[in-house]
């Protein structure tokens, strides 16, 4: 049975969900799902934007045979070929053999690479400003390298104003039968996931997504609809989205906040931690959030990261070393190319503590742009009241520092 949904008179949602997928990219926790979009336009030529992954691939048949109602597939034009969206390229070919398919040189390199038999179809490589007419509607082709893949471009329909956008502006969460941002409470229920989704996916391409932040601003007041590969398609509030997206590209704190992550054996650190949220309440400070680094994935702390200003580093040491767990945090927080945050520091050590020595070495040396508070709390098995002085002064330095920001 088809499931689709219309986006405009002749643009129509042919995607699907997966609640079945538990680890996307087979790293991220994906409790609630998440969709594989893609597009099917019904004009004198039909067009296919993207495919979806092979799990799925049996509904996006039943959505695209549905439409075309026995019609012709005339293109599929394929804007990221990432198997969770190129997977059923060769699936469509082998239906639709007289389908030509328009991608960049990349592309079509990398579709070789993960084995689609593509050879022996019409193959149309475009390049940035290229355009094609599908009869009333005209689109143009815009590079997005490492947006989130090197091949990846987005395409946007100039007749009607719908940006095909790939992977950016994309979100985790099944859909669910909504389609439009508008349709669910966005800034509640989603605004976590999209985070985690672009902080973990895109994260690291901040440049490049900035590269295309400023070539859509160009074209701003035409863009009607923003259809990513994931996720609601934006119809609204587009500024809502941007504004997010500016802030996680530009590796700016979405809020003032306090985050606390945690490296804990026995709950002294723990203990520490809480005592810490605690002392920034009294003095005012409310917008915190505690993780315990070992049993909160990473990509959730990523994501928070990536919306606070000011992050508390709390870490026993650990065969003489950082926490495990709490250096594949920081290891991560590199990867992607997090920077511009203020930190602070709670070691914990019962002998040759080293844990703080060595966190502040890393974001000193090993990534940019980061402040080190000089204030730090150091604990030799636990938190004695003999540390009250050194606890009230790290707060104080928190707050210092929050309130000048
Ligand atoms: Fe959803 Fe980069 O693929």
């Amino acid at each position: 049975m088809h499931c689709v949904r219309k986006v405009t008179d002749d643009l129509y949602w042919v995607g699907a969900n997966d609640h079945r997928l538990a680890l996307f990219e087979n790293i991220h926790p994906i409790p609630k799902g998440v969709s594989y979009n893609a597009y099917l336009l019904l004009d004198e030529q039909t067009a296919l934007f993207d495919t979806i992954d092979w799990s799925a691939c049996r509904q996006l048949l039943e959505n695209i045979q549905y439409l075309l109602n026995g019609k012709p597939l005339d293109v599929l034009v394929i804007n990221h070929m990432e198997p969770d969206h190129g997977a059923s390229i060769e699936e469509i070919l082998l239906r639709y053999p007289n389908v030509k398919v328009i991608s960049t040189e990349k592309s079509f390199m990398l579709m070789r690479q993960f084995g689609f038999d593509i050879d022996g179809h019409e193959l149309i490589e475009v390049q940035e400003g290229d355009t094609y007419c599908f009869g009333k509607h005209t689109i143009t082709f815009v590079a997005a390298p490492m947006v989130h893949w090197p091949e990846a471009m987005v395409t946007f329909d100039t007749t009607s104003g719908v940006l095909f956008s790939a992977d950016a502006f994309g979100s985790f969460i099944a859909l669910d039968g909504k389609l439009f941002a508008d349709e669910v409470n966005f800034d509640r229920d989603w605004i976590d996931e999209a985070r985690r989704y672009y902080t973990n996916i895109v994260g690291k391409y901040g440049p490049h997504v900035q590269f295309l932040l400023k070539k859509a601003a160009g074209i701003l007041d035409q863009i009607k609809f923003i259809c990513p590969l994931h996720g609601p398609v934006w119809r609204s509030d587009l500024g809502y989205l941007i504004d997010k997206y500016q802030h996680w590209s530009t590796y700016e704190p979405e809020e003032k906040a306090v985050m606390i992550v945690y490296a804990s054996m026995y709950g002294n650190t723990e203990a520490a931690a809480q005592a810490l949220a605690a002392k920034l309440a009294e003095r005012g400070i409310t917008n915190t959030v505690l993780y315990d680094v070992s049993n909160t994935h990473v990509s959730y702390l990523i994501s928070e990261t990536f919306r606070v200003s000011h992050i508390v580093l709390a870490s026993v040491t650990y065969n003489l070393g950082i926490y495990p767990v709490m250096h594949n945090y920081l290891a991560d927080m590199k990867a992607l190319n997090l920077q511009n945050r203020t930190f602070a520091i709670v070691e914990n050590g019962s002998w040759a503590c080293k844990s703080g020595d060595l966190m502040q070495k890393f974001l000193d040396e090993e990534m940019k742009c980061m402040t080190v508070l000089n204030e730090r709390l150091s604990l030799a098995s636990s938190l004695g009241s003999d540390k009250e002085d050194e606890l009230n002064a790290l707060a104080d330095a928190i707050v210092d520092n929050m309130n000048e920001a």
